[in-house]
């Protein structure tokens, strides 16, 4: 962790329980809002359980569907219908199966020219939403702000080594060359835009997540050791992905 507050990690049995474990704190957050309540969702295949839940007779008749504002942390410059749109998962797996107005969804604008003028629009999006052109402590801009880690120790669409990491006064930038698979570019919120929320919250599942997060939690210096929060600061990590020594919660 580089210098900031240390995540709290909660350990689930499985991708099963982490899912209903994700569902809960979004709840449980909705719950403590009165207005409006802006969801920012992570990209991968990790959220698609959760959609599946909150799409769910368990939460589909239960969350106030009209006051969410949904958002993402980072997409792949790809049509919306294109496999690799973490967009289109979402739609696929939660907005076609929910009763969610299209005021209520902000798609970053993959269909732009480029990821420079789809960064630029989204960043006059999430200002318009936000209502200022600076970020104000104390006045976050998402509730809460999901987040995934790739093998590689990436988030978002945050790769080891490259520039992007470093951007503090832009609110989205555009990443010409992704470090992982799916090798398309991207766009992404910057760190201190992530940042702007009430609590983030990671989800860490699989086997294959094993040795990045016993890295992570080693201090390594990966992007994902660099995103921080103004609120809270959680992951949420299954029993296959955790480290030998951290049993199940
Ligand atoms: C993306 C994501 C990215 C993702 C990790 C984990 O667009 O790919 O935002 O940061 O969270 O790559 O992906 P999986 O959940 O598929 O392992």
């Amino acid at each position: 962790m580089t210098g900031r507050k240390r995540p709290h990690l909660v350990v689930l049995a499985d991708a099963a329980a982490l899912a209903h474990a994700a569902a809960k704190r979004i709840s449980a957050r909705l719950s403590q809002a009165r207005a409006r309540f802006a969801v920012c969702l992570t990209g991968g295949s990790t959220p698609e359980r959760l959609y599946d839940l909150l799409a769910s007779e368990v939460y589909r008749d239960a969350l106030p569907w009209d006051r969410i504002h949904w958002f993402w942390g980072d997409d792949r410059f790809v049509p919306h219908d294109d496999p690799r749109s973490n967009f289109g998962s979402a739609r696929r797996r939660l907005f076609d199966r929910v009763l969610v107005s299209s005021d209520n969804i902000h798609a970053i604008p993959t269909s732009a020219e480029d990821v420079e003028k789809a960064a630029r629009l989204y960043e006059a999006e999430l200002r318009r939403f936000y209502g200022a052109d600076r970020l104000a402590t104390g006045q976050p801009l998402f509730d809460i702000v999901l987040m995934g880690v790739g093998t590689d120790g990436h988030t978002a669409s945050f790769f080891p080594g490259r520039a992007e990491l470093e951007e503090k006064e832009r609110w989205v930038v555009g990443v010409h060359e992704a470090g992982l698979e799916p090798f398309v570019p991207r766009v992404t919120l910057t760190f201190p835009t992530l940042a702007s929320t009430r609590e983030m919250l990671f989800l860490i599942d699989g086997v294959t997540k094993r040795s990045v997060l016993s890295r992570l939690l080693a201090g390594a210096d990966l992007p994902a050791a660099r995103a921080y929060s103004e609120g809270d600061l959680v992951w949420l990590v299954d029993r296959e992905a955790a480290p030998e020594h951290h049993d199940g919660a």
